[in-house]
């Protein structure tokens, strides 16, 4: 099995500060904190309310260029995992490169919903490994915000607003960095999560707006089988290929949809719970910035120590999902934020 010598040297994140809690919603639809926290595990969640998704994008950027002490002239690559750019084109990327000076950097965006950014950091250690490229940053962003009606209580309660970003460089130390992955896609699980309007498919019109095409579409307890069964499965998957038991697994880094997803997966990987990295309660489902924002928030609380193993977890729309493998390869900041 190939291994790539891209590992990740830094990360940050960037969440807005207005937060929605389950009391806000409990005055905006029929529901109630009881229901939301009993069947998701969210309390709360993070709302955008002037700006993009390029803005939480670039600010998680600038954190992670600070906490790697680089310049954003260094980097050789920028790529965006979102499904609400800012607008169709130009790529968020784009966008993000020239908020924060990247101006060296080519840039482009990756749709694959919330399994984003691990394709995205799949991708980009694909660049490193082929040797050309040596500073990449991959980043999950998303305004989850901009496509909610928030009068429909099955989705609104489930999202929030973030964006996290890593930068992947090459090592020279053996074992460290993204040893495996395994992703996947079943476009046949397209009817079931999706937002139909806007695109060539149904082009905006009054038709689209009336018919609320531009929000997202999902039937959660089609999606619920099929991701407690994908997202268990490939990260037992990736552990078995990797010959590692839930005792070598030191953290599981999962998408954050929902804490009864979260832990079927941990029970498949026989993986005590205080192994699994959980801040659903506080954000909700950011989409593309789930995994990089636990693994930031995680890493500046010293929680991640040099050579743990690390599965990071995804399931989204598409379907797609994956599993990738990460030997982790940096020490605990100087300061370490409570
Ligand atoms: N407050 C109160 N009641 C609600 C509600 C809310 N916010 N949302 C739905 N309900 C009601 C439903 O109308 C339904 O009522 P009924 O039985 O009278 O028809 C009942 O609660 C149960 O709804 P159901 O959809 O079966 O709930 P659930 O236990 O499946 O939970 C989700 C719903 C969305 C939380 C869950 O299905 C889920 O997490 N799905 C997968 C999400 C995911 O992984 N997505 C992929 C990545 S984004």
């Amino acid at each position: 099995m190939a291994t790539t010598h891209a590992y990740i040297s830094a990360v940050g994140h960037y969440v807005p500060e207005k937060v929605l809690s389950n009391a806000d919603l409990e005055k905006m639809v029929n529901t109630s904190d009881e229901w939301i926290r009993s069947r998701t595990g969210i309390s709360e969640r993070h709302i955008l309310d002037n700006g993009a998704t390029s803005d939480l994008a670039a600010g998680a950027l600038k954190a992670a260029l600070a906490n790697r002490g680089m310049d954003a002239s260094e980097l050789d690559i920028i790529i965006v995992a979102t499904v609400t750019p800012d607008m169709f084109f130009p790529s968020t990327a784009c966008l993000v490169q020239q908020k924060t000076g990247a101006k060296n950097a080519f840039c482009f965006d990756l749709s694959a919903a919330c399994s984003g950014f691990v394709y995205a950091l799949v991708v980009g250690a694909q660049f490193i490994d082929g040797g050309r490229y040596k500073k990449i940053a991959v980043i999950g962003s998303d305004k989850m915000s901009s496509i909610i009606d928030y009068t429909e209580r099955n989705t609104c309660i489930l999202f929030g607003d973030a964006g996290a970003a890593v930068i992947l460089e090459p090592t020279g130390e053996e074992g460290v960095g993204i040893i495996d992955h395994r992703l996947y896609s079943d476009g046949s699980g397209s009817k079931f999560l999706n937002m139909t309007g806007g695109g060539s498919l149904n082009p905006p019109s009054h038709e689209t707006v009336d018919k609320k095409m531009h929000y997202i579409f999902q039937d959660g307890k089609a999606v619920f089988k099929v991701a407690v069964i994908g997202m268990a499965d490939v990260s037992y998957e990736i552990m078995q290929r990797n010959n590692l038991t839930g005792n070598d697994v030191d953290w599981l880094v999962p998408h954050q949809a929902n804490l009864r997803i979260i832990d079927a997966c941990a029970e498949r990987m026989e993986l005590d719970k205080s192994k699994v990295m959980i801040n659903i309660d506080r954000f909700g489902n950011t989409t593309a910035a789930t995994i990089p924002l636990c693994i930031s928030e995680w890493w500046q609380k010293g929680k991640i120590k040099k050579g743990q193993n690390l599965v990071l977890a995804s399931f989204g729309a598409g379907y797609t999902w994956g599993a990738v493998l990460v030997k982790w390869g940096i020490e605990a900041p100087k300061e370490i934020k409570s």
